[in-house]
């Protein structure tokens, strides 16, 4: 009894020991420092408690633990930095962190280092990591805590080893001193922290960044950085950018770039995505989501091999992955977390005999036509097809070869980055894929016949149930006629009707951020113009609901949906045909002889502000149309200006930030709330109708240089003018020849200016719009954007410029709320009003 009392009391007191040895750290702490060590469930929090450190477990699989850290104040569980990214440790409980030395150490179960800092001791003081509150484990020398000297250089902190994300504040630094780079390595897979192929990094040579896969082939490049205005040549929406502070910094110890956001109150990270792109996001607090409001490369199979080796990327299809016939997924649980680097294998082996000269092989050849072909061909002369397929044959690593009018060319091994273009871009090739000749016949009568007799009869059932399905549709078609429908309704056609009626998509007018569009021609005779739309991700129903949607959306103002078809991939909307088609090709011309007049042009502000203050304000769910621009204002033969496009962004079942990504082309259309990454009102159509308003008075691009060669941002000018009370007619389009309503010039020169504050809330609503251009409500003199501010500051009229808006600045709240802003025609408060 007494003996056994000991014993227990002797096991407690070890225990304690234990305890009592392993963790002294408080919980809440934002150090470990000399002895201490972190494990189980503990965590660092730092000082103001935005991240937290400690160890986590990524996806489902509960025995891998990382120590890591993460948001505290982000609802989400978003990590930002892995420490031992390829050494997961099985037990939390009995691994830890903690300082061995000068260096931290991860001690797994069995108390052996899996991962360290690394550094070489260089002073033996005692060592402290602190995780401070921009996101950055620091490791520094215990004394220069106390003494409170930021100057001394941490020993090592988590910024210089960054892993997916790099967060404000850090760096991506080439060091010429020791030659060594600072990447940004995607995760293998939403679940695996290991690094996987898809890097960023810093091409010091150039000044740029770049994307790789598995490190050397290169698939994006931001282009040089532009020290003058402070973007990089190929991410010119960066112009649009108020929000991060990106700087360069060059010296003779390093070259790195860094940001950091000018508002504190914003969270913000950048990623180099498992998905291959880099992705930049910001939190909304008010939705508890991270909105990805940037990305590139803007299409998922621009990503080099995104789906690996014998795979297929498609942009129309989701997931994007598929294998090519023969093959399948490498790996069925990689494939399911989207994690498509493994690529394919080949169901059946080839058999191939070295010498035998491409006769007698059991191979055969499978052709995919529109595709866009493998990097590196290896080019083979010979006469004709039939010599380039023998040619592949003879030689066993062949795997693939496409024959056209500039010859043959063959693959060697695997082949990777095969992408399925849409139909009708033109640049798709046919490619012949090498399969063994089973592959073609009785491989797929086996596994037929396996299934087969089970599957027979429901077969039948199903034949039969089509066969009515059919005949149904075809009469329910047959009552609505091939293109008419009942007053209004719209009409679903067929692929083959639309076929028919374009001639094929023969006659192309244009191109837009969702697809192709081709005129076409009714049976009834009316023009159309059909849409081709590209990688619609949405299913069936939800597809035909948006479009029934669209379609009840009708105004004098608004492009006419006539129909739709709706066959499997293949989506297509039916608009009524404008015989003026679209605006910028009758603003942006030289040719005197059809110039359109200021009536008109005025006009067409006014019919386009109606249009989007119908979607705004009018309909049942605020469309918000998100590409306003000049290519987007349809003209009938009468130039009455309708919307086009809208409803889209929704329709393609795309999140905003996609529709963003979309946009090359629009330049200087899109308001600045777009790069910040807080929710899109509808005054960002708002801003992009500002910005083309502008266009309306001067007839040429905002971004145009001017005669006399100087690159002058044009909203900027008009701010001068009127702010100067200067003639406003010297701002109109030269081929008008001043042959204008001076006050219908200087009311519409106002309201651009309006259209594009910075601050959401000082932009007027469509509605309001709409009645300043009626003359119904009187504006205001504009006090000057911040965005334009900033170009003055590169511009030799700064100096004009900041004084006179600072004046403006002594009473910017009183200005710009909305009563002072905009007042009733009657009104006399106003400072400086119309007429
Ligand atoms: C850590 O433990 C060792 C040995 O127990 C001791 O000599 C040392 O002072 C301790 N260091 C700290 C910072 O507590
Ligand atoms: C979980 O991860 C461990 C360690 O990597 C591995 O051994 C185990 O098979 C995984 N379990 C499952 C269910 O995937
Ligand atoms: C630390 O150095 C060892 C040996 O040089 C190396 O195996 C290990 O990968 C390094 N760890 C880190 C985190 O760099
Ligand atoms: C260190 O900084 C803290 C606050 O920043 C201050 O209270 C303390 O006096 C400083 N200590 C020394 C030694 O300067
Ligand atoms: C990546 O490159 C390494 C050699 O640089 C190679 O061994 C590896 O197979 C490559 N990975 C893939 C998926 O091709
Ligand atoms: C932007 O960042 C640079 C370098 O960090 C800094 O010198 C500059 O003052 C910042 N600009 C603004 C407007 O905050
Ligand atoms: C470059 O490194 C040297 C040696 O560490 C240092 O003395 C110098 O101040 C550094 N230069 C800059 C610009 O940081
Ligand atoms: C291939 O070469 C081997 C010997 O090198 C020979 O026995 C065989 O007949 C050849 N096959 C063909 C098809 O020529
Ligand atoms: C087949 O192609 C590979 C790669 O180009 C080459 O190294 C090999 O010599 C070729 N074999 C024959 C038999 O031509």
């Amino acid at each position: 009894m007494e003996n056994q009392k000991t014993s227990i009391n002797f096991i407690l007191g070890l225990f304690c020991l234990c305890i009592c040895l392993k963790s002294q750290l408080a919980l809440g702490a934002d150090s470990i420092s000399g002895n201490q060590s972190l494990s189980g469930d503990q965590t660092l929090i730092s000082k103001d408690g935005n991240f937290e450190l400690g160890f986590f477990s990524p996806g489902k699989n509960s025995s891998r633990f990382y120590i890591g850290i993460w948001y505290k104040k982000v609802s989400e569980p978003t990590v930002v930095w892995v420490a031992n990214r390829v050494a997961p440790v099985k037990d939390k409980y009995s691994s830890s962190l903690t300082i061995q030395g000068s260096n931290l150490v991860i001690l797994d179960e069995s108390q052996k280092s899996i991962w360290s800092t690394n550094v070489s001791a260089t002073n033996s003081g005692p060592v402290v990591a602190v995780l401070r509150d921009d996101g950055n484990l620091v490791l520094t020398d215990g004394s220069s805590i106390l003494s409170n000297s930021s100057s001394i250089p941490p020993i090592w902190q988590s910024f210089d080893n960054p892993t997916d994300t790099w967060l404000p504040g850090g760096k991506l630094a080439y060091n010429k001193v020791t030659k060594k780079l600072q990447i940004l390595t995607s995760w293998k897979n939403s679940e695996d922290p290991a690094p996987g192929l898809f890097s960023l990094e810093l091409d010091a040579i150039d000044n740029q960044y770049v994307i790789k896969w598995n490190r050397s082939q290169q698939y994006w490049v931001s282009g040089a950085w532009d020290e003058q205005s402070k973007l990089f040549s190929l991410v010119p929406e960066m112009r649009l950018n108020y929000i991060y502070n990106f700087s360069y910094v060059n010296n003779e110890n390093e070259s790195y770039f860094t940001y950091s956001v000018y508002s504190s109150a914003v969270i913000s990270r950048f990623v180099m995505d498992v998905s291959g792109q880099i992705k930049q996001f910001t939190w909304l607090d008010t939705t508890k989501q991270w909105n990805m409001f940037w990305s590139q490369p803007r299409q998922q199979c621009e990503v080099y091999a995104f789906c690996g080796e014998f795979g297929i990327c498609n942009e129309n299809s989701l997931p994007f992955c598929n294998c090519l016939g023969g093959f399948d997924h490498k790996s069925e649980a990689d494939w399911n977390l989207n994690d498509f680097s493994g690529g394919c294998v080949r169901k059946t082996d080839l058999q191939c005999v070295e010498n035998s000269s491409g006769k007698g092989q059991k191979n055969k050849f499978r052709v995919y036509p529109g595709m866009s072909l493998p990097r590196n061909p290896q080019p083979v002369k010979v006469g004709n097809a039939a010599e380039c397929e023998s040619s592949c044959l003879s030689n066993c690593s062949c795997t693939a070869y496409t024959y056209d009018s500039n010859g043959c060319s063959i693959w060697n091994e695997r082949l990777l980055d095969l992408q399925q273009l849409s139909a009708g871009d033109n640049r798709g090739k046919s490619i012949y894929i090498r399969l063994a000749a089973s592959e073609f016949s009785s491989g797929k009568k086996n596994t037929a016949a396996i299934v087969g007799a089970g599957v027979g009869s429901v077969a039948l059932v199903l034949v039969i149930l089509a066969v009515i399905l059919f005949v149904m549709l075809r009469r329910r078609r047959r009552m609505v006629g091939a293109g008419k429908a009942a007053d209004g309704s719209l009409v679903a056609f067929s692929y083959k009707d639309l076929q028919n009626a374009t001639k094929n998509f023969s006659e192309k007018l244009g191109v837009g951020g969702f697809g192709s569009v081709f005129k076409g021609k009714l049976p009834d005779s009316s023009a159309i113009a059909v849409k081709k739309l590209e990688s619609v991700s949405q299913g069936e129903k939800q597809f035909r609901t948006e479009v029934s949607t669209i379609g009840t959306i009708q105004h004098v103002n608004l492009v006419r949906l006539r129909g739709f078809c709706s066959e499997g991939n293949k989506k297509l909307l039916v608009y009524e045909y404008l015989e003026n088609r679209s605006l910028d090709s009758h603003l942006f011309h030289d040719d005197e002889s059809r110039v359109l007049s200021w009536k008109i042009r005025y006009q067409i502000a006014l019919g386009t502000a109606r249009g989007l203050a119908y979607l705004h304000e009018k309909c049942r769910e605020v469309i918000i149309h998100c590409d306003i621009k000049p290519e987007n204002i349809l003209l009938d033969a009468e130039f009455c200006p309708k919307v086009a496009d809208f409803g889209l962004a929704k329709l393609m079942g795309r999140d905003f930030s996609r529709v963003l990504t979309t946009m090359r082309g629009t330049r200087g259309y899109l308001a600045p709330e777009w790069i910040s990454g807080v929710a899109i009102t509808a005054k960002a159509d708002v801003y992009s109708y500002g910005m083309m308003l502008f266009e309306f008075i001067s007839g040429k691009r905002n971004s145009e240089s001017s005669p006399d060669g100087v690159l002058r941002f044009f909203p900027c000018w008009v701010a001068r003018v009127i702010v100067e009370e200067g003639d406003v007619l010297s701002l109109l389009d030269p081929k008008l020849e001043r042959m204008a309503d001076a006050a219908e010039a200087l009311r519409l020169c106002k309201v651009a200016c309006w259209c594009i504050q910075d601050d959401e809330n000082h932009r007027p609503s469509m509605g309001q719009v709409v009645q300043i251009l009626e003359g119904v409500l009187d504006v205001n003199l504009p006090p000057v954007p911040r965005a334009l501010q900033n170009f003055f500051d590169n511009q030799e009229d700064v100096v004009f410029f900041t004084e006179s808006s600072s004046n403006q600045s002594s009473e910017p709240q009183s200005k710009v709320s909305s009563t002072s802003a905009y007042s009733k025609s009657t009104s006399e408060s106003s400072k400086v009003s119309e007429s």
